[in-house]
């Protein structure tokens, strides 16, 4: 299928690691020009020249998704840049695992700046131009931790449950103009290689998830919650975010889809 993706602009936050890192590497091999977004600025850096170096076009802006000034500069200096954004990927996360009334309040202020406020800027500052293009597609990356409510995730569950009704919500105000919005959530989701997972900010190296990533045990009993018994990769997410961010998927908004191996149904 020919997913039409060709010269797109679209713009990756959190492109510089693992989901949205591939998010971005299958956004380029169809031939779209990517931005990255994201405020590790080294690596975000790194996966541009990367991509580059392969023959595709991307650039990067330093941006923390959280202010709202910084994702200004970002519409506006991709919009001055190429003209138009024909693609908004949210993909930029952050947590840190933890029981409720164990938490620091500083972990809750981050966790909604990133999860939440961050597609609220981003949709704030590229939705007005895809509206007078009378084109878009702005695709979110949730969590089943959204749909179901998760142990030690309540309040990046809240985040991620916030974003499923602003994506509902800017679905029914922006599809007469063409722009759709629909959510992608992943289940647990880990780099291929295991030596990557120390450099996810989402698991920062003594979080609790990656105590879980490091013990096979205690990972063998998590899989186990999933019907097909195995966690996801960033390679699974990828092919429907292309797919909602190509015109193929014109007739589809408002939708909230796993891809989780039947964590969530
Ligand atoms: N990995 C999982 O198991 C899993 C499960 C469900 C949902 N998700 C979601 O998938 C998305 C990607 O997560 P990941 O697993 O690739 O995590 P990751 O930590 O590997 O990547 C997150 C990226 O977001 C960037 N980032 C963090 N805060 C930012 C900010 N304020 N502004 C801009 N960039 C920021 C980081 O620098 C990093 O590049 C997130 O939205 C996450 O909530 C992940």
């Amino acid at each position: 299928m020919d997913l039409g993706l060709q010269d797109k602009i679209a713009v990756v936050t959190g492109g510089a690691s693992t989901i949205g890192k591939a998010i971005a590497e299958g956004l380029c091999a169809e031939g779209a020009k990517v931005i990255i977004a994201d405020m590790d600025e080294v690596q975000a850096e790194r996966v541009a020249a990367q991509l580059c170096a392969a023959g595709h076009n991307a650039s990067f802006v330093a941006t923390d998704v959280g202010e709202r000034a910084q994702v200004e500069h970002l519409a506006q200096s991709v919009l001055a840049e190429h003209g138009r954004v024909d693609i908004l990927v949210n993909g930029a996360g952050w947590t840190v695992n933890g029981l409720f009334l164990d938490k620091p309040v500083e972990d809750w202020e981050r966790e909604v700046a990133v999860n939440l406020w961050g597609p609220i800027n981003t949709s704030r500052a590229f939705a007005p131009s895809m509206v007078e293009q009378a084109s878009g597609k702005i695709i979110n990356i949730g969590s089943d931790a959204g749909r179901v409510g998760e142990y030690q995730e309540a309040v990046y569950g809240a985040c991620k449950g916030g974003v499923i009704a602003l994506s509902k919500a800017l679905a029914r105000e922006l599809g007469r103009y063409k722009v759709t919005v629909n959510v992608v959530c992943p289940g647990l989701t880990l780099p291929e290689k295991s030596e990557d997972a120390g450099s996810m900010s989402l698991w920062h190296s003594d979080s609790p998830q990656s105590q879980i990533f490091r013990n096979q045990e205690t990972l063998a009993k998590v899989v186990k919650r999933y019907p097909l018994r195995r966690h996801g990769v960033p390679a699974d997410i990828v092919p429907l975010v292309l797919l909602l961010a190509s015109d193929q998927s014109s007739y589809i908004t408002g939708q909230i889809i796993s891809v989780s191996g039947g964590y969530a149904m």
